[in-house]
């Protein structure tokens, strides 16, 4: 009871990143089409209200009774000019918002063939991203809750969900897309500026949507090959015999005492931990963030042996079963075990020169 209420109190989100969320980020060809079109619907807007308001009180103003009104309203029928301009303008009005939605659809919906392929698959509270173009042995390289992007080029995201309807939603890239299970969409987006920039899950899919974040990093195109390349040769680190890491990845592989293995859940590139249930570990130390975005950082760091231990407490909802010896089948887990394996994820980095973080934020 303490350690959940422990628990509860270390698990307070932080505050969103300070990435500014913006659909206006016309670094976007997304944003751009739509801002484009915006611009034109918000001119007609302005001009309708204007036109109606001042119509309006011309009307009333000129036509109100005053004391020395004496001569009855006039009766008439129809008025064949105004009739004309109130069905021919707004009919002009759609043709220019139709032709250039037209015009728009043909910019965005052709994937060109030389767009990079990335597969989205939403899960109950995660995403992970995967890249069909690079392959170890068979298994596509994949990493979760962090989407690595190249700048300037085309991007052809297909989206799927495993369990429920989730949506895919980096406001800065672009339009939301339905993650809907057993169907597969494709879509175009591309982004020319590098940086990093927030995504959430953006349908109610259960208790912890909200924790359901993931970010975007989009890095100049020679840094992205860099990143692919190492990903693909990406094997884990073999941990020198007795470190914590040693100790760490046993605990991983194997469980304690036969129970409550990690590899059951997750892959880990170049191990035999190849689950699919839980987000992909394989380049964990390079990772910022922590439980699909609800810690970044120092304090992902910090959090990741409360996360082990309690994480159905602090992610309400979350598949991942506790450590704390609440579970059945899962063995509570000792402060120092914990250490052990957080120490042994920490290990599971990238290269230096593929470390997607360095100088984009
Ligand atoms: Cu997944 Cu909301």
């Amino acid at each position: 009871m303490a350690l959940t209420a422990l628990g509860v109190a270390l698990a307070q989100p932080q505050s969103p990143t300070k990435q500014v969320l913006s659909i206006g980020d016309l670094n976007s060809g997304y944003n751009r089409e739509v801002w484009a079109m915006s611009i034109w619907a918000i001119a007609f807007s302005i001009i309708i209200f204007i036109g109606v308001s001042w119509a309006l009180f011309y009307t009333v103003a000129k036509y109100r009774e005053r004391p020395t009104s004496t001569h009855q309203a006039e009766d008439f029928h129809g008025n064949n000019k105004l009739e004309v301009a109130l069905v021919g303008v707004p009919v002009i009005i759609v043709a220019v918002l139709c032709v250039l939605t037209v015009k728009s659809m043909a910019v965005l919906n052709p994937t060109p063939k030389t767009a990079v392929p990335v597969d989205i698959e939403g899960r109950q509270f995660f995403w992970n991203f995967r890249y069909p173009q690079a392959k170890v042995d068979t298994a596509l390289v994949s990493n979760g809750n962090e989407l690595v992007l190249p700048a300037g080029r085309p991007v052809a995201l297909t989206i799927t969900a495993a369990d429920v309807i989730h949506a895919f939603w980096a406001p800065n890239l672009g339009g939301q897309r339905d993650a809907i299970p057993t169907v597969k969409k494709t879509w175009q987006v591309n982004s020319d500026k590098p940086g990093v920039y927030q995504g959430n899950c953006s349908v109610l899919c259960g208790a912890s949507h909200a924790n359901m974040r993931f970010k975007v990093v989009v890095l100049p195109q020679d840094r992205f090959n860099t990143f692919i390349q190492a990903a693909q040769a990406y094997k884990a680190p073999t941990p020198a015999a007795g470190s914590a890491e040693a100790r760490g990845e046993a605990l991983f592989l194997n469980g304690k005492n036969g129970q409550g293995s990690c590899a059951a859940c997750h892959r880990v590139q170049g191990t035999n931990a190849a689950g699919v249930n839980g987000p992909d570990l394989s380049f964990f130390g390079t990772r910022r963030t922590l439980g699909a975005g609800m810690w970044e950082g120092d304090k992902a760091r910090e959090m990741l042996p409360t996360w082990i231990k309690h994480s159905k407490v602090v992610k309400p909802g979350s598949l991942m079963p506790s450590y704390d010896g609440t579970q059945e089948n899962y063995p509570a887990l000792t402060d120092a075990e914990l250490a052990d394996l957080s120490a042994y994820l920490r290990s599971l980095k990238l290269p230096e020169q593929a470390d997607y973080w360095q100088g984009v934020d």
